[in-house]
């Protein structure tokens, strides 16, 4: 299969790369690095992705962004980001991902375990992941006939724990590399419309 992902260069991004490269070809992208530059966010740059790289069997998403802070002092501009970049910029990208499949092929994109798990400081990433749980559940039913759309919820990286430990206490956090055997089992599965949790 010939395999997009954006967000590559990532924590989350380069354990999926790691897993999927050993048996197909992959090729990467982000705003700064990669084989090709997107910036999400922004409609055109997508469009601009595909007419790059042409027709793919999957499209990967590992990229977005969500600020976390207290429910009462976020300003509007904060949950923005959120809704901005990982939701929409995702939602554009399964959107866009869509006409550029081939036959079979399939999007996965990244959601988080505080949609189901919420933590303190967490309402936007809860907000943002739910909602993209809830694109992918319907995206299925209308996407392309014979193409397929999930959605991988991780809990916590272990490999990010320096960072978000403290918000996760009680949690362990998940290797990268088995959030990255959710991916490749949306990739190299056949069902649809489904959340893959890993905790
Ligand atoms: N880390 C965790 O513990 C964890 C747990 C559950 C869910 N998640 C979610 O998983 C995703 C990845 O997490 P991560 O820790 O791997 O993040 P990360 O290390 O910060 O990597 C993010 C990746 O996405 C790219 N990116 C960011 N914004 C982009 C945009 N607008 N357009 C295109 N590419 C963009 C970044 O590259 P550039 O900066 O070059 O664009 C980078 O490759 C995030 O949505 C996060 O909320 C993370």
């Amino acid at each position: 299969m010939k395999i997009l992902v954006v967000g590559a260069s990532g924590t989350m991004g380069k354990a999926v790369v790691d897993e999927l490269k050993q048996r197909h070809e992959v090729v990467t992208a982000s705003r700064t690095s990669g084989d090709y530059k997107v910036d999400h966010g922004d409609l055109q740059s997508i469009r601009t992705l595909f007419e790059q790289v042409g027709k793919v069997d999957a499209v990967v998403s590992t990229a977005g962004n969500v600020s976390f802070g207290a429910l009462l002092e976020m300003t509007p501009e904060q949950y923005q980001v959120g809704l901005s970049s990982k939701l929409m910029g995702q939602v554009f990208l399964a959107l866009e991902a869509a006409k550029h499949l081939n036959p079979g092929g399939s999007v996965t994109l990244v959601a988080g375990t505080l949609s189901k798990d919420p933590i303190r400081f967490g309402a936007s990433a809860s907000l943002v992941n739910s909602a993209i749980e809830g694109f992918v559940r319907a995206a299925a039913i209308e996407f392309p006939p014979g193409t397929r759309i999930n959605v991988v919820s991780p809990t916590v990286l272990r490999e990010s724990m320096d960072a978000y430990g403290p918000y996760f206490r009680g949690s362990e956090g998940v290797p990268a590399k088995r959030v990255a055997l959710a991916f490749s089992k949306s990739v190299e599965g056949a069902q649809t419309g489904q959340v893959y949790f890993v905790e």
